[in-house]
């Protein structure tokens, strides 16, 4: 994603500056050219030193520079992204103005590529209507914004937006706006991850070994694409990803509801959870002692969710299922994709090391449905996410 990508982190003078030096360096770590210009009042919290070692490359502080007199006019033409963070109440203001009076507000005035700004300011001055207009002035030229949030200021607590995004989020909001134009954007995709829980009795459960991460890495994904993204998920130990609605769920039955909820209003299903095929038939209300002897508990079927879909999936919506096998994988998951009548199955071996449950990495082949296959070498979950969603945009049609 950020390989060979152009960034201009633009840094105007809060205190929120400290978490710009990390943002700079989560970029360049991310493989992106990150160049960064200070205001005057930034280079009074963190000096441009230390953006240069982060980042590798000079630093812009002013418009009067030896041999670099026109580095911001070109940094406003050549960068595939600006990015202020933070963006003070007084950026915010001279930005909407239009007015040029220093190297980054020239720069952003030369600028009609995309620009994402994470406003940082005391709560009141976010709230007041100056800067509302200003905001949303910025908003009508374009701009992407990206909070401010509640959260604790420099002079205190609060309970009003304020607080600037933390890096991380602020490059998955970066990532979603350079992404803008794929074919996801404005789609409703519904992930479903992890593993269920079914209970035996109120303290013990049926489960596995499922650890959502594939689930989770392809909501991110599908959510820097553009779409509003569901992520139904099954019980574990996961950050959401930014910008998803989590939908909690525990067991097979619960899982089943949610993606029915869910289904009619979308144009994607990715069933990458592990549900339970089974679940203890009558659950105790009460903690089964501990008896003498072996113990036996009776278990049905649970619904399979993914061939319940064909009934109400909604015209032109693409379905994906995961299969897990062992041995003989392609064949088995080519008689599920045509049993389940999927568009695209994602296939892995669970033998193979490195690929299946509880590890950031996998390999898979990914069907269609036509009866193509596409084998994605061992990779990061993430990088198999973005594989299997350029299956899934090449299907999407209008
Ligand atoms: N799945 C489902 N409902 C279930 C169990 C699984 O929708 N009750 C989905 C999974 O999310 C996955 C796909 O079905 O996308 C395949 O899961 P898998 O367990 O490999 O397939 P099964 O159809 O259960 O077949 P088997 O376990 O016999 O291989």
């Amino acid at each position: 994603m950020w390989a060979g990508r152009h960034v201009v982190l633009g840094v105007s003078g809060g205190i929120a500056c400290y978490k710009s030096c990390s943002l700079a360096r989560r970029l360049t770590e991310a493989g992106a050219r990150v160049d960064v210009v200070l205001t005057r009042a930034a280079a009074e919290f963190v000096r441009p030193l230390t953006f240069e070692a982060l980042t590798g490359r000079p630093v812009l502080t002013s418009l009067w520079e030896r041999d670099r007199a026109l580095a911001h006019v070109r940094l406003a033409d050549a960068a595939d992204l600006v990015v202020l963070a933070p963006a003070t109440a007084q950026l915010l203001a001279r930005a909407a103005q239009g007015l040029a009076d220093d190297v980054l507000t020239t720069l952003l005035l030369a600028r009609t590529g995309p620009v994402l700004v994470a406003p940082a300011m005391n709560d009141a001055m976010y709230a007041h209507e100056a800067t509302a207009r200003n905001v949303e002035a910025l908003v009508g030229r374009g701009w992407a914004f990206v909070g401010p949030e509640i959260g604790p200021l420099a002079e205190g607590p609060s309970d009003r937006p304020g607080r600037m995004s933390e890096p991380e989020t602020i490059m998955a909001h970066a990532a979603r706006v350079l992404r803008r134009g794929s074919a996801l954007a404005g789609r409703t995709v519904v992930v479903t991850a992890g593993p269920t829980r079914e209970p035996i009795d109120p303290v013990r459960v049926v489960t596995n070994r499922s650890s959502g991460k594939m689930g989770y890495r392809l909501a991110e994904a599908a959510w820097e694409r553009g779409a509003d993204v569901v992520l139904v998920s099954g019980p574990v130990t996961l950050q959401a990803p930014v910008g998803v609605r989590l939908r909690s769920v525990e067991t097979t039955e619960d899982l089943e509801r949610a993606v029915a909820a869910e289904l009619p209003g979308a144009d994607v299903l990715i069933m990458a959870a592990a549900p339970a095929d089974y679940r203890p038939s009558s659950p105790s209300t009460a903690k089964r002692p501990r008896t003498d002897g072996a113990l036996a508990i009776p278990m049905e079927p649970t619904a399979d969710i993914l061939r319940a879909t064909v009934a109400v999936r909604k015209a032109g919506s693409v379905i994906v299922g995961f299969a897990l096998e062992t041995g003989d994988a392609i064949q088995k998951a080519r008689t599920k994709l045509e049993g389940k009548a999927l568009d695209l199955i994602v296939v892995n071996d669970a033998l193979e090391p490195g690929a299946g449950f509880d590890v950031d990495t996998n390999r898979v082949a990914i069907l269609d449905r036509e009866g193509n296959a596409r084998v994605v070498p061992l990779a990061s979950k993430r990088e198999v996410a973005d594989a299997i969603l350029d299956a899934v945009e090449a299907r999407i049609v209008g």
